[in-house]
């Protein structure tokens, strides 16, 4: 059994979707979670769910795309918690508001996608690693994607912002390295979150005649079907189970790896 009590984890974009599943998975596994995203009332809904069910948990508001609120926010942590042993960088979006109403990324899709994305994983990884080195401990997962894995022609800004996570997963494993920090990345395969919810009713996504007439939930389950070998969706729960062992002890010498949790959907 995987045991992380005593640790304390912050969670990015928890509110909903993954990263409710994750920090739900951690809390039940002994951590106390923090509970973090940029919208607040959503965070406090997981948290309490979380408390409610017997777990260790508290919220707080964070815009990823701040390296100075992930500063402050990391500084008021530690000094009320003392340590922070786990991180899971979860926020993720595809592009800027309305961004499914466009057949093609505008550029604030693009500079939207690479400020979360990409930027939001470097900047709370930055203002976590200070401490994490002082005490020559801590776990970084930065939550990637299949999308990492390969590119995409409806969007290329989201496949190329989670193919930097992957790289910058692999860099900032080297540079913590010699400090016994791990660094690691897991790429979920097709979630029906609000974020697929959405991805899924753009007409142009995966044009394919076997999608047309169908319901947004029918053509997620076609997809599963034409392009996942053990025919199933994944679940937040799943991709919180793989967190909590990369967050454990057991995973010491697990660094610098991006692992897909996918049904087999990619292989590498
Ligand atoms: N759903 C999938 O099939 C799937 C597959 C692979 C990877 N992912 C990745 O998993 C992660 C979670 O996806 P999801 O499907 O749960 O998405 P979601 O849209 O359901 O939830 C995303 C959360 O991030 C929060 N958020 C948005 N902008 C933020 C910001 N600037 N700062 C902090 N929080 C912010 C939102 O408020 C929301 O709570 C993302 O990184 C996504 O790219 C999702």
């Amino acid at each position: 059994m995987i045991d992380l009590s005593n640790k304390n984890a912050l969670v990015t974009g928890a509110a909903l979707g993954i990263g409710k599943g994750i920090s739900k998975v951690l809390a039940e596994q002994g951590a106390n979670v923090v509970v973090s995203d940029i919208d607040l009332e959503g965070a406090q809904r997981t948290s309490e769910e979380i408390v409610k069910s017997g777990g260790q948990s508290q919220s707080a508001c964070l815009d990823v795309t701040s390296p100075d609120a992930a500063q402050s926010l990391l500084s008021d942590l530690l000094e009320q918690l003392g340590q922070i042993d786990i991180v899971v960088n979860n926020a993720g979006v595809v592009g800027a508001d309305g961004w499914w109403e466009r057949k093609v990324p505008s550029e604030d899709d693009w500079d939207t996608v690479l400020a979360i994305n990409l930027r939001g994983v470097v900047n709370v990884s930055l203002a976590v690693e200070g401490s994490m080195k002082e005490r020559k401990q801590g776990k970084i997962i930065n939550i990637a994607s299949i999308a990492s894995r390969q590119g995409s022609p409806s969007i290329p800004h989201y496949n190329a912002s989670k193919a930097g996570v992957v790289s910058w997963t692999q860099s900032h494993a080297l540079q913590l390295a010699p400090y016994q920090i791990n660094v690691n990345a897991i790429c979920p395969g097709l979630l029906w979150t609000p974020l697929f919810e959405h991805l899924i009713g753009r007409p142009d996504f995966l044009d394919n005649q076997a999608l047309e007439g169908l319901t947004g939930r029918q053509r997620f389950e076609k997809i599963i079907e034409l392009g996942t070998p053990m025919q199933k969706e994944q679940t937040p729960e799943d991709i919180g189970k793989l967190a909590a062992f990369l967050a454990s002890d057991d995973a010491h010498n697990i660094t610098g790896q991006a692992i897909n949790v996918d049904g087999g959907r990619r292989m590498n």
